[in-house]
Formats: C-alpha cells, structure tokens, sequence
C-alpha cells in the first residue's frame, strides 16, 4: 500500500527548536561556561553556595508569590496541560446537563469519558502524580465501582431520559470526579518562589542566618520572541534569606552583582535603583491609592493595558515603555514623595552602604518591577548592545514572602541575571574571546596534539599513546581511521592542534615517537616514555 501524502510530507519534515528555545552549541557554550564558572567563584567568595531547584511545581506557588495579577503568572506562564484534569474537567461539565437533554449519544458520551478518567485517575494515582494520603484513592474507587455499576445497567446505546437511576449515577459520578485533588503544575518562570519553598520544606530557618543560596538554570514565560527575549531563556540568581533585613545586606548583594560583572568585564553596565515602600506599613498602600486617583483623571489619555491596570496593579503603570504615555507619567505622583518616615530612613541607609562599598548608582522612582512581592529596595542593572531588552539583571526585597508561602515570618533579598542578555552583552562588546563562530571546530579547544598514525601496530600504540596522554590531562585527537600523513598533518592544522605526534611503522619498530611542532615544522624523535615529560616542559 502507498503512503498517504500527509505521512509522506510528515517523514521529510524537518525538526526545528520550538520558536523562543535555542540550541547553544559549542562555540557559544565556551563563553557560556566561562560566565557560570565566575560566578560560582565570585558568589563562593560572597558565602554563597549552591542550590537546585526543580524545573516544574505548582501553579499555585507562583500565583501565590508573583502574584495573580502580574503579566509573568496571569499571560506568560507554561502550564502543563494535564490530561486527568483535561478529562475531569470535560465529564464533569457533561454530568451537569439537565437530565431530560441525556439522550442515547450523551449517555454513550458521559460513560465512554469516564472510562476514560478512571483509567487515567488509576495510572496517575500508582505513579502517585495524584496524592494517594487524602481522598483520592476513595473517590477514584467510586468512581470505578459507578462506571461497572453503569455498564452492567446500561450496556448499549440506551435512551435514558427520564431515567431517575440514571440521574443519580450521574450526579454522584460527577460529584465524585470533581472532589479529585488534581495539583495543576507549570514550567517555572522564576526561581525566588522555589527558594522560598525549600527554605521551608527543608527548614532552612534552623541554620545560622542569613541563608545564602545561588542558582542558574533555564526558566520558562510565554512571551513574544525577540532579541534578547527568549520562552527559555536562563537565569542566574542569590538570594538571601532569613536574618536581619539591616540595609548593608541590601548594598552587599548588590556590590557582588557588580563584582560579578565586572569579574567577566561586562561594560557599560549602569545600575537604577529605588524603594518602593512597605506593604505592610501604609506608604506604600497609601501611595497606590494616590496613584490610581491620579491615573483616572487621565485616563483617556492612557493605552489599554495601562488603563486595565489602573484598576490591577496601578504600580505598573510606571513600567510603561509606550511613547504616548511618558510625558503623562512624568506628571503622576512618585513614590519617594509618599515614603513612610522608616521606609525613608532605610532606603537613605541602603544608598550609604552602597557609597561606602564604592558601587555607583543612579535612582528612578519608575523602577517598580513586574512581580508582586518586592518590597522597599528594588534594583536593575541594564547593559549595553540589547537594543529595547537591555534589563540584564532585576532583583528586589522581598521580606514577608516565606512567609505568604506557609513559612515563618523572614527577610529576604535578591536578584536574577538574565543569562542570555549577559552573554548577548558581551558578544556585542566583543568581550567573547575565544568564543566566536569561526573558533576552531565549532568553540571547542584546539587539541595539543594530533595523532597521525599508519598501520594496524602503530594503531594499537596509538590508542594507548591517547589514553595515556588524555590520563596526563593533554588534549588529544585521535582518528578512528588510518589517513595518509600529508592529510592527516593538514587536518591538525585544521584543528589547530599544536603537536602532531607521527606513529607509523618505522617508529612502531624503534619504540620512538615523531613529534612534530605544527607552527615550525620542527621534528624531535622521543622514546616513548620520555613524552609526557616533553610535552609538560614545553606546553608550560
Ligand atoms: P525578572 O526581572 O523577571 O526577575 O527577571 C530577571 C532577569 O531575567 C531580567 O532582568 C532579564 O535579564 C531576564 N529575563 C526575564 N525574562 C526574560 C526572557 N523572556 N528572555 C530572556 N531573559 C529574560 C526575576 O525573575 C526575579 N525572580 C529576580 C529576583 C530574585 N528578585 C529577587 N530575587
């Protein structure tokens, strides 16, 4: 039989990384190494240390911590689309038509879907996706004794209108398929709302304090590609958690951001900071109110969004890059003005430590950051060569947020770099050496030495030469299959290689080596133990 069109153009389909994802492939990778390893350097020296985080949890944790209403969690976030809860959600919408519509076909339909979620209720509970502590495993049971109950009563396409057993296995399936505990999970798009939640769960509160943790690793928001803008992209963040909240903290974990980037000579980097106030006091809740009394009475001169957040998040109103609106903004009430005696004190503190550590910064009363649980010190840092996305960094206060998150009341701060921005930064600023697309063999590092090698012996002696160079910690070339001198000398040029170490049979019998320096054509014949030693001198 002949392949159907579909499946012919399907086969010759060529695989493409989903638009916003990108590979990163070795001549970008050196730098990208290069950027982790400084940081891990520069943040160890800052009494940091490490820590993993998983790449998916709750919806709900990111509702709770960035907030509901804010663009990251209400547009952008991936959330896994769950089939149990897909199907749940489909039978329990058909079990509650009116009875008398229950015609053969829905009655065929509502069986046919619970079969369905029965079976898919039973794989998600024995790989425990579905938490088997409370009530699940009772209800999915029902559920199964209902759907043989219902296919022993009604075996065909039976009309069932009217019937009053049939309304009730109805209404009691439905009711049982609703009271599922069903966890929605998303791709994360941060990663301080994971902290905080293994600040808990591993109690974290219980050792010295401050805790001070780092992270990097790729993060995940449904936005519109563009340069510098990616749906993964990666991030390296700190966070400090726990302790005092006394403004030296706040200037320490910014001067290791400036450590950092300046470690990797990120240029023209130029730090904005501000203090949004204190939810807890009412400046800031004082300050919001004036806010969107101020935003009505221009309303009419707004965009949609920044109309719709009047009502939502008047704050980020201020954020607003649209050319209409920034003569308007200037002319609205700001922040610095509306500052609580104690939250004026510790922003003018914050500024000090910064002065007394020598970071440079600037103030913008418009920095007020797209997620809901900044308080008091926000902070970006912008770079050069990023065109509209040029935020490499953004980071904040967050006092108060363990414990929206079911933990004890504690302080924290931190930060997060956007990776790709950084590395992006650099590149323009031809800060990449040694990472540029015409770097040998797509970025990886030119080997010291090439083994060009004739001859089934001289074979055997090459494979032991390579693993007894590698084990020395040289980099070594070695062709899987024979090659004529004159082109395997040129493919170590290629490479870039340093050496070539020349094996054929006259060298098998003498037990020497020929060691051929590529830059100058110089040849040295070496027994065969005497070249790690050489090689060691000479390499430096
Ligand atoms: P954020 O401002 O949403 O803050 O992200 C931090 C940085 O991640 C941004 O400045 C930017 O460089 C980068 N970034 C964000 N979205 C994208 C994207 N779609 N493509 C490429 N890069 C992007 C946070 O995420 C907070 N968790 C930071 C924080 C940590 N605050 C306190 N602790």
């Amino acid at each position: 039989m002949s392949e159907s069109p579909t499946k012919a153009r399907q086969k010759r389909r060529k695989f493409q990384a989903i638009r916003g994802t990108r590979d990163l492939l070795p001549n970008e990778t050196a730098l990208w190494n290069r950027v982790e390893q400084t940081a891990h350097a520069v943040f160890n020296v800052f009494g940091f240390g490490e820590i993993r985080l998983p790449i998916f949890e709750p919806n709900e944790l990111f509702a709770r911590a960035v907030g509901d209403d804010t663009d990251i969690v209400g547009k952008e976030m991936y959330r896994i689309a769950d089939f149990l809860e897909l199907v749940r959600n489909l039978f329990v919408g058909k079990t509650r038509y009116p009875s008398s519509d229950a015609e053969a076909s829905l009655a065929t339909e509502i069986k046919m879907l619970l079969q369905i979620l029965v079976n898919e209720a039973h794989r998600a509970l024995a790989t425990q996706e579905l938490d088997t502590s409370g009530e699940n495993p009772s209800r999915i049971k029902e559920l199964s004794d209902l759907l043989r109950y219902a296919d022993e009563k009604w075996p065909a396409f039976s009309p069932v209108v009217d019937d009053p057993e049939w309304q009730e296995f109805v209404s009691k399936a439905g009711k049982a398929a609703e009271g599922i505990a069903i966890e929605s999970l998303s791709l994360r798009p941060e990663a301080t709302a994971s902290v905080c939640r293994a600040y808990i769960e591993h109690n974290l509160q219980q050792l010295p304090q401050p805790v001070k943790l780092y992270y990097m690793g790729p993060m995940f928001r449904r936005e519109r590609p563009q340069k510098g803008r990616y749906r993964q992209f990666y991030q390296i963040g700190a966070e400090v958690l726990g302790g005092s909240d006394a403004p030296a903290i706040d200037a320490e974990v910014i001067q290791m951001l400036m450590a950092f980037f300046n470690k990797i000579n990120l240029a023209g980097t130029t730090l904005v900071i501000n203090s949004i106030g204190h939810s807890a006091d009412n400046c800031r809740r004082t300050y919001v109110e004036t806010l969107r009394a101020a935003l009505q009475a221009v309303k009419s001169k707004l965009g949609p969004d920044s109309q719709r957040r009047i009502d939502t998040n008047p704050l980020r109103v201020l954020d607003s890059k649209l050319e209409s609106e920034q003569s308007i903004i200037e002319t609205l009430p700001r922040i610095s003005d509306h500052l609580c005696d104690d939250c004026r004190a510790n922003y003018a503190a914050v500024k000090s430590e910064l002065q007394l550590r020598g970071v440079i910064y600037k103030e913008n009363w418009r920095l007020v950051r797209g997620l809901d649980y900044y308080m008091r010190t926000t902070f970006e840092i912008t770079a050069q060569g990023l065109g509209s996305q040029n935020a490499v960094c953004g980071g904040g206060r967050y006092d108060g947020l363990v414990e929206l998150l079911g933990g004890p009341p504690t302080k924290g701060i931190g930060f997060a770099i956007g990776e790709d921005r950084l590395i992006l930064s650099l590149q323009e600023g031809g800060q990449a050496a040694g990472a540029s697309a015409d770097a040998p063999v797509a970025g990886r590092s030119a080997p010291l030495v090439y083994i060009a090698w004739m001859g089934e012996r001289a074979y055997a002696t090459a494979v032991r030469a390579a693993t007894d160079l590698r084990n020395a910690g040289f980099g070594v070339e070695l062709p899987p299959v024979a090659q004529k001198f004159v082109k395997a000398l040129g493919q170590a040029d290629k490479l870039g290689a340093k050496y070539a170490l020349i094996l054929g049979d006259n060298e098998v019998a003498e037990g020497s080596w020929t060691l051929k320096t590529l830059a100058d054509g110089t040849q040295t014949k070496l027994p065969e133990p005497a070249l790690i030693e050489h090689l060691r001198k000479s390499a430096g």
